[in-house]
């Protein structure tokens, strides 16, 4: 099967899918000051959909996420959520019509409790009812902020605080939960957990997700489409399975630790593909 290795070609995918999507990025593009950040970009994703967006830092994957949940404002293009214009929004206005960012470094009230941090991501609800319950559900998908409901945020360990600042955006009621790196300084075993998790919500309550990564092999292997940034462009973009089998990929995300084995040959070919075919 081909998949689509240009930005224009990955636009003509994207755009079959534009009916039925609950989130669309258009021809997106991000500047700080002279510096730009992303451009071009275009990403779709459906109702129930669980979309990873992969590359390596600085490729634009926190601007793209910061710039859909109107942390940013682009300098061009559209952000159409629920087939509404979304851009230029507030990011509190974008939280309560129900996209609801994880930003980067989970960023939890640390002398707050575990429970009093939940209820702080109430306050992005578009309607009260229904919160209490929605608290005993995140206590269902992490156990461990049960457990520790009553400790304060800044005590737990990186991975349960991750945990929380997921559990504080499900409690502003999402259709489409944005994640930013929540692999970032975890183990394997935390990340795999984390992932699980977010799969088994996706799974459940059909919450459409959108999670930007730098751990490919985990992300590949839970999303069911990927994209992958490189510069602020997406270069690449189809389902994960078939990413998965990619030369690029292999040796750019998941093939590392067998290019350093090949030694100086696998450095080399690894130097010497720089471009996406
Ligand atoms: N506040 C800022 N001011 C100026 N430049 C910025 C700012 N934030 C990001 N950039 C630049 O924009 C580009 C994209 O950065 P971004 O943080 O979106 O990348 P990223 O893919 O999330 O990287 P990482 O994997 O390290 O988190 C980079 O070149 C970065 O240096
Ligand atoms: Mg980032």
């Amino acid at each position: 099967m081909n998949i689509p290795t240009t930005p224009a070609a990955s636009a003509s995918i994207e755009g079959a899918c534009a009916a039925n999507a609950i989130l669309s990025v258009r021809n997106l593009e991000t500047w700080y000051g002279p510096i730009s950040a992303i451009k071009g970009v275009n990403i779709e994703l459906s109702k129930g959909d669980f979309v990873t967006v992969l590359g390596a830092n600085g490729a634009g994957k926190t601007t793209l996420l910061n710039t859909i949940a109107g942390v940013i404002d682009p300098f061009k293009g559209s952000v159409h959520f629920m087939g509404e214009a979304i851009d230029g929004l507030d990011p509190d206005e974008v939280a309560r019509r129900g996209l609801v960012l994880v930003p980067e470094g989970r960023q939890v009230f640390p002398f707050l409790s575990v429970a009093e941090n939940l209820r702080m991501g109430a306050f992005a609800r578009r309607s009260p009812d229904g919160a209490a319950a929605d608290m005993q559900r995140v206590y269902q998908w992490f156990p461990r902020l049960h457990e520790r409901e009553q400790q304060p945020a800044g005590l737990l360990s990186g991975g349960e605080q991750q945990m929380l600042a997921i559990g504080r955006a499900l409690m502003a009621d999402p259709s489409v939960l944005l994640l930013d790196e929540p692999s970032l300084g975890l183990s394997p075993l935390l990340t795999r957990e984390i992932f699980r998790i977010v799969d088994r919500i996706n799974q459940e309550t059909g919450m459409s997700i959108l999670v930007v990564e730098q751990n490919a092999a985990i992300a590949l292997h839970t999303a069911r489409h990927g994209y992958i940034m490189e510069l602020g462009r997406v270069v690449a973009a189809g389902p994960c399975q078939v990413l998965l089998e990619k030369e690029d990929v292999k040796d750019f995300y998941l093939g590392a630790a067998s290019a350093q084995a090949e030694g100086d040959q696998g450095k080399q070919r690894w130097r010497r593909r720089k471009t996406w075919r």
